[in-house]
This record gives C-alpha cells, structure tokens and sequence, in this order.
C-alpha cells in the first residue's frame, strides 16, 4: 500500500470516531470525514452492496481526490471501511475521479479515471484524462501495471484530450464493456463505448449519444442500463440552460431514453427526462440488485450551491436509494423498499379538513417518512411548513390550479445568499395528490404521486426544528401517515 494511501486510512480511522452520530443524518449515508462528491463504484460485491465516493479526507473542500469506501446489506446502515484508492501513481496524481465496479471472478474490479497535470516546456499546462483499473478483494486494490487502459486518443478525432472521464463499466455475455464522457468536436458532451475480452485491452466501439450544444457542454458521469424494455443512459450534463421548469441553469441530471441495438452497439434516443427537480441532487450511478431491482443513488448536493455549516467536519451526502421503473413513459423512483423496515410508530389521521394552518396530533419530526394524501377541488393553495420551530421553516406549497409544487428554503437558516426555491410540474390525479416525504437531519425528498416526480433538498435548520402544519385558502382535504425512522 502506498504511503499516501495508508495516511488517507489512519487519518479517517482516528478523525471520523469523533464525530458524534448526532451529528449525522440518521438515515442517509454521509461522508466518515472531510469532503465528499460522486457516487462511484455503486455495485454488488459478494453478496453486499458497495459504495465508494468521491472523497478529500483531509478537508470539507474539494482536493486531490481520493476513493473513500463503505457497504450495506439493506442501502440504509452502512459500514465505512478504508478509503479504497489514493493519488498515488504517476498518471493519477491530480486524481482519482469517479469511475464504477464490477464483481468478476470473485473479484472487485474498479475503474476509475487517472487525473494527471504537468507543465510541458511550452509552459502550459497539460491535463489529460484517461480510464485505468484496479482489482482488490473488497478491501485492498491494486492499480493495473499498464494503467491507463483507455485513453483519450482512442476516441473519434476532434474529440476534447482533457475532458474524459467517469467510467461505469459492466459485463454481459463474457465481455467487458464501459461507458465515459468526454467532449465532441464540437465542444459538447458524448458518450463513448468501449469493450473488452481482457481487462487491460479495449477497444473503442461508437459514440452513444451526443449533446449537440443542445443539452449542455460536457456530460458527467454516465451510466447505461436497461430498464422495463427501454434501454437509459443517465447523464450529467454541465453549464445547461433551464427549460420552463425543466432543469435549471448549471450542472443537471437527465435519463435519455431509448433503445440499444445490442448487435451493432447503437443507442437510439426517444426522449429525455430530468432526474430529479430539487436543488441539491447530481452524478448520480445506478446498480443492480441480485433480486433484480436498478437502485440509482445520487450526490445530494450541487456544485452551484455547495453548502454546509462551517463547524462541520464531514461535508457530503448521498439522497437515499432509489429503485427505479418505468410507468407510463416515465422513469420513476421509489425510496428503496429496505427502508420500510425502519419506519417506527406510525400516526395517522384521516379526512382531515384544513383551512387555516393546522397542527395534528403526532405529525411532526426530523427524521420521518410522511404519506400524504391531499384531496379536493375547493382550495387553490396548499401549503404544509415543516422542520419549523418559532423562527425556521421549510415550506412545501402546491398550487392545484397550475399543478405545480414548489419547495422553499428561504426561512431553513441559512445564513449565505443560497437558491432557495424550485418548482415542478405535480398534477392532481381525480382531484388527489399523493406525496411522500422523506425529511431528516439535514434534507428533504419530496416523491410526487408514487414517483412520478421527485425533489432533493438540503437544509441545515437547528435540528430540533422538528414541527409541521398545513394550511389551506380554501377547503383541502388530508389524509396523512407519519412514520419515525430509527436506524
Ligand atoms: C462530477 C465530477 C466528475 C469527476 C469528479 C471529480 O461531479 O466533476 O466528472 O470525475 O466530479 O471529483
């Protein structure tokens, strides 16, 4: 083990077991300490779930990036175990960005991209992006000897040197394939497929899709799976424009679907899909379950609006795990089922009118799993305020007639100028909207009609701002099941 990789280890073996759980999310996974982005390596491993990330030990910011590493047999508690991949090597030592794994032949494979940064002699400088690999036993890796194993002079002329990056790979019918961003000539995103017999020998196939400076510049962190007789590559796209309320400005996420014509390695694009409409949501990676489950987690937090109490020393979160179908056209996203064994003393209160702004007995909380039910066609506005105390709190208002939700962090206590509002299209089915809402120590995931539409936010309210209310202009109608999480 190389000496950078040893004192990532010590350091957050002794640093992270000072840091209280109280201090944490309860059920969602946060970083052991320093910084942390991408999921990566999200994937099954020896009949465990694994989960690396994207990860600086040292500090809450962004650095020389390092693969931090942790597992779970249920996606909810999770085991942090010692950070998996260091700078360490000549064509990685700028970094180690995200990538992906893949069980074979009792073997943890990771694949991830080798950052490296030198000044040439013309003076400048000079970053080039390539694929590399490691294999380990779930614990310790070793980086191939003829890392990097795909390069960026593989892909199609014109094609950018230095964006390249964010490898998943997978294996089907005995071969090895994987997909990574980078940049046409053009300047905007594409995908590249590659494939392999061998794990150091690939081949470039085609490009999958392109963005033709229509959905952003370079696309992050792909993925590409099948999913109910579609064929989804999920991508992040950076520096994109806002459609109505479709995406925001900046970094976004989107399913492009389609189908994937296996024989000729061709993926033909039906339609896009945003991911996710909240503020604090990207790079996220799927994986599959042995039961057959696609589980997709995502970085709950953004570049555009990074935020974290100063006094924090762990700065990341992943949303809670989501499975994935497809219902009507749409991808939609459940939290994962696994979560249902930890929901705790249910309070429920049924055909409730409420007016004016209204507190039920049992309905309040900050780590909660909330089933609302909202009926009627005699209000217009419905609002329901929660992780509220007498100064704080984070509010969710529906407008009926327009159909659209909005979530607003404006009074969550942020000290910082910060975005704090975003709107999705939310439409009342037979006059009832269905909502669950996932709120805990520092987020909220707002699931609109079983999926159909979800929301990722992140607040940093005192914790014991734990009440809700709900108030209506008119005459609304609610049924509402609140279950504590206690993991
Ligand atoms: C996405 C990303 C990736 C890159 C990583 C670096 O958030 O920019 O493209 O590999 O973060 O930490």
């Amino acid at each position: 083990m190389s000496e950078m990789l040893e004192k990532a280890r010590k350091y957050e073996r002794e640093e992270s077991v000072k840091i209280e759980k109280e201090n944490r999310p309860v059920f969602h996974f946060s970083n052991p300490i320093g910084w942390m982005n991408d999921p990566n390596g999200f994937s099954e491993y020896k009949g465990e779930h694994h989960l690396f990330f994207q990860y600086y030990p040292y500090a809450t910011h962004w650095d020389s990036m390092h693969w931090g590493h942790a597992k779970s047999e249920d996606f909810i508690r999770w085991e942090y175990l010692p950070a998996a991949l260091a700078p360490d090597c000549d064509y990685d030592c700028f970094g180690v960005f995200s990538g992906s794994a893949v069980e074979d032949r009792g073997q943890q494979i990771l694949v991830y991209t080798g950052v490296k940064e030198s000044l040439p002699e013309n003076g400048e400088k000079c970053i080039r992006q390539n694929q590399c690999i490691a294999v380990g036993d779930g614990i310790n890796y070793k980086k191939l000897d003829n890392n990097p194993i795909v390069t960026a002079d593989m892909l199609p002329e014109g094609s950018s040197m230095e964006d390249f990056r964010d490898p998943k790979i997978w294996k089907e019918d005995g071969r090895y394939y994987m997909v990574a961003g980078s940049r046409s000539s053009d300047g905007s995103g594409q995908i590249a497929l590659f494939y392999a017999d061998e794990l150091d020998s690939w081949k470039y196939a085609n490009i999958l899709d392109r963005s033709e400076n229509k959905y952003g510049k370079m696309w992050e962190c792909p993925d590409f799976y099948p999913l109910d007789g579609k064929q989804i590559l999920m991508i992040s796209p950076q520096e994109m424009y806002a459609e109505g309320l479709e995406f925001h400005n900046g970094n976004n996420t989107a399913f492009l679907i389609g189908t994937y014509d296996k024989e000729k390695l061709q993926f033909s694009r039906e339609k896009i899909q945003s991911v996710d409409y909240g503020l604090d949501f990207y790079a996220p990676q799927s994986m599959q379950t042995e039961d057959g489950r696609r589980i997709m987690i995502g970085w709950m937090q953004s570049w555009d609006n990074p935020m974290y109490p100063d006094t924090q020393r762990w700065s990341g979160m992943m949303t809670i795990p989501r499975e994935l179908f497809i219902r009507d056209g749409r991808i939609c996203q459940r939290p994962v089922r696994e979560l249902d064994k930890f929901r705790q003393k249910p309070v429920t209160h049924k055909d409730i009118c409420v007016q004016k702004e209204t507190e039920l007995e049992g309905i309040e909380g900050r780590s909660i799993d909330l089933e609302l039910i909202l009926k009627g066609n005699e209000y217009g506005k419905f609002k329901i305020k929660l992780v509220a105390d007498e100064r704080f709190y984070s509010e969710i208002i529906y407008d009926r007639e327009d159909g659209i939700l909005t979530f607003d962090r404006t009074h969550s206590g942020f000290k910082r100028d910060t975005i704090s509002t975003r709107s999705m299209q939310a439409e009342s089915i037979y006059d009832e909207l269905q909502l669950r809402i996932l709120v805990d120590r520092y987020s909220v995931e707002i699931f609109v009609n079983d999926g159909e539409r979800v929301m990722t936010s992140l607040i940093y309210t005192p914790v014991n701002a734990s009440k809700i209310s709900f108030a209506s202009d008119g005459r609304a109608y609610i049924d509402v099941t609140k279950y504590g999480i206690e993991v």
